[in-house]
């Protein structure tokens, strides 16, 4: 077999497994998992990234937006259970393909997980910032500067050029400080934000139901004769684009809203702090995937239709749900303040899940040796490992402070579906290749769901266009360099097949 290959055996997986009490702690139950994947899954995806999506892409349609991006999310989520299911430790999809496909695709995947993980955080962290501004300007009546609250790459419609996003920083650092000192304190914290994201989106769904104007519903899709539209950050829309109108329109929204369903599979990495694995993860996965589903596809409704959708590329394009219900829902006020304050609890939530993600796909590539020793050390006191939540917290931060979010959102969304494919994918072989192995949870109709699954997903790749692709083969192309640099000589999967 070529080294390239060479996989890694599910009973030195199990093995580790069982070893976990030496390291990181099984504290987390079905009902914590559902509460972080929830606390993941709704964020900047649903109160920001649906403005954007409606707002130059697909008008009101992107409710059919959501159902797409859902389907997509459902079919790999089925896959993704049935291989947390089977191996209960630490590191999503990484290392579920380091048992199926073998170390190259399974570096691909974790090198793509640090797209997903890294810059959501990043891009939830620069909505957290617009929100923050709309509370700061809506009770104390101060903003903080355009320039430090915005990337170098925006420029406001009375010409202010950002310089650095020093809000996001903020929260960025406080989360740090919080996942050190362990996961089961965040996951308490976690738990009372979940509950209030929840009660936010559905007290907008309700109360926002009766400022419905049906004439924001009326042209469904973005006719391809919108024009051309300067937006509020300087960027230009144009509407005759094949993916800023009509069908083509709805389905970029897809890949854009995506993001908002990112995080159910952060669950999975949480397998080592989980009790009774094999039955928890799979609740924990689809349970707060289908919660979510229900929840994005009636607030998108609600939320077209209150305001136009080319409100959303102008003032509306930031902290746009406290923009419709100050717009357009009046004698609301105190709703918009309200759920703003939770909006900002909420979005720490999914930064927490987030870097806490990211970190413990590294301690997994770590203790195989594909990335430095470093990225294992754990904390002394809490176990965590601290020094890999430091320096993610350098390098998330760059990307809060100097990218805009619809860069960083949509490199999140194109990483991640790459890794669903390949999860997709690898179920397949899975099933081909360790057909006996037990499963406490099976995909249904092999291989037709995987397959489905994958072709989902690759049609919202191909919906985010060359940029998109390009910036995710430039970062796949770094991954190369570390790997044939780095990884295959410290490989710890190749130093056992050289024994053999
Ligand atoms: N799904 C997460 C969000 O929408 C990443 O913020």
């Amino acid at each position: 077999m070529s080294k390239l290959f060479v996989k890694k055996q599910l009973s030195v997986l199990t093995a580790e497994a069982g070893e976990s009490d030496k390291g990181l702690k099984r504290t987390l139950g079905a009902g914590s998992l559902i509460a972080l994947g929830i606390g993941a899954i709704i964020g900047a995806g649903l109160f920001v990234r649906t403005a954007a999506a409606a707002g130059q892409h697909a008008g009101p349609a992107v409710t059919i937006s959501f159902i797409i991006a859902a389907i997509g999310c459902a079919l790999a989520g089925l896959c993704y259970a049935e291989f947390a299911s089977m191996i209960p430790i630490a590191g999503s999809a990484y290392t579920y393909s380091y048992a199926t496909l073998g170390e190259f695709i399974a570096w691909i995947i974790g090198w793509d997980l640090v797209l997903e993980y890294a810059l959501a955080g990043a891009t939830v962290a620069i909505g957290w910032s617009q929100y923050l501004n709309k509370l700061l300007s809506n009770v104390f009546h101060v903003t903080i500067p355009y320039e430090w609250s915005h990337s170098p790459f925006e420029v406001s419609d009375a010409g202010v050029h950002g310089i650095m996003n020093v809000p996001s920083l903020f929260i960025l650092l406080a989360l740090t400080l919080l996942l050190i000192r362990g996961t089961q304190g965040s996951a308490i914290v976690n738990n009372i934000i979940v509950i209030t994201k929840v009660s936010i989106v559905l007290m907008f769904i309700v109360l926002g139901w009766q400022f419905i104007n049906p004439a924001n519903h009326a042209a469904f899709t973005i006719p391809a004769t919108a024009g051309t539209v300067k937006m509020h950050n300087g960027q230009i829309v144009d509407y005759s684009n094949f993916w800023n109108h009509g069908w083509g329109g709805v389905l970029r929204g897809a890949g854009v809203v995506f993001f908002a369903f990112i995080g159910f599979d952060a669950v999975s990495t949480a397998a080592q702090e989980t009790k009774n694995p094999k039955k928890n993860m799979p609740i924990g996965i689809l349970v707060s995937l289908a919660i979510c589903t229900v929840l994005y596809i009636l607030f998108s409704f609600v939320l077209t239709g209150i305001a136009p959708f080319q409100d959303f590329l102008k003032a509306g394009g930031e902290a746009s749900v406290a923009y419709v219900i100050d717009t357009y829902m009046t004698g609301y006020g105190w709703l918009s303040t309200f759920i703003t304050v939770a909006i900002l609890a909420g979005f720490s939530s999914v930064i927490l899940v987030m870097l806490l993600g990211q970190t413990r796909v590294f301690y997994s590539m770590s203790n195989d040796g594909l990335v430095p020793p470093i990225f294992a050390r754990l904390h002394p006191k809490y176990h965590t490992p601290y020094r890999s939540q430091w320096m993610f917290f350098v390098f998330v931060s760059l990307f809060a402070a100097f990218v805009p979010d619809n860069v960083v959102g949509d490199m999140t969304s194109i990483g991640t579906l790459f890794a669903f494919v390949l999860v997709c994918i690898g179920v397949i072989v899975m099933r081909k290749n360790n057909p006996n192995a037990p499963r406490a949870f099976k995909t249904p109709l092999v291989p037709f769901i995987p397959a489905l699954g994958a072709i989902f997903c690759l049609t919202m790749i191909i919906s985010l266009g060359l940029e998109n692709w390009a910036r995710l083969f430039v970062w796949l192309g770094i991954g190369f360099l570390i790997y044939f640099g780095y990884s295959v000589k410290h490989s710890k999967a190749r130093k056992m097949m050289d024994q053999k």
